[in-house]
């Protein structure tokens, strides 16, 4: 292989977005923030699969408080990085959460179905409260009003890989973000 074509073959279809140590210092901080306000109570955090995984766990981790975890699976497909995606929901929170304090732990909020369609389901079960977390917000892309109390960054549109999220299952395990660049 020539050197030139050794180059193209490991060029990365992404380029850098938010880097390891800035995710940290801003999961801390919503960290903090949570554990003032949910201070002598005992949240729920409920992530939204798979995307949740690496932001929840580090979140957790930045919460001193008792606190429980419990998962919803949302899995959305799209045949391309643009088209509108079709969202499938499977499984459900198996314990008691009415009078519970549920904070819903998202990777992207992009057009807000997802969070609102999980919102609308949690909130029948009556909650003492119910807030959502997400670690990146789309707002331009938003197609209905959803309040997001607690968010790490704000995003462009466009779309976005690593720390949890993937393009077509890949590119999970990046411990960055990165915004997926069309060649
Ligand atoms: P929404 O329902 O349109 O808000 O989309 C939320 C879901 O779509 C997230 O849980 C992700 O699975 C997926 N998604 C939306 N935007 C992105 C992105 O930029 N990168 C990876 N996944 C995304
Ligand atoms: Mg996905």
């Amino acid at each position: 292989m020539s050197a030139v074509s050794q180059n193209r073959a490991t060029v990365q279809p992404f380029e850098l977005l938010l880097k390891e140590d800035q995710i940290a210092q801003r999961v801390a901080e919503l960290g903090a923030k949570i554990t003032s306000d949910y201070a002598a109570e005992t949240p729920i955090l409920i992530g939204v699969l798979k995307g949740c995984v690496v932001f929840l766990a580090d979140l957790m981790r930045q919460i001193n408080l008792p606190m429980e975890v419990e998962f919803i699976s949302a899995a959305s497909y799209r045949r391309g990085l643009k088209q509108e995606a079709e969202t499938i929901f499977s499984g459900g929170v198996e314990v008691e959460i009415k009078g519970r304090h549920l904070l819903l732990v998202e990777g992207v909020v992009d057009t807000a179905r997802t969070v609102t369609t999980i919102m609308e389901k949690l909130a029948k079960e009556e909650p003492a409260s119910l807030e959502i977390v997400t670690l990146l917000d789309k707002p331009g892309s938003h197609r209905s009003k959803v309040r997001l109390k607690y968010k790490g960054f704000t995003i462009g549109n466009d779309f976005v890989i690593g720390y949890g999220l993937d393009n077509t299952q890949r590119y999970r395990n990046l411990p960055f973000v990165g915004r997926m660049i069309e060649r």
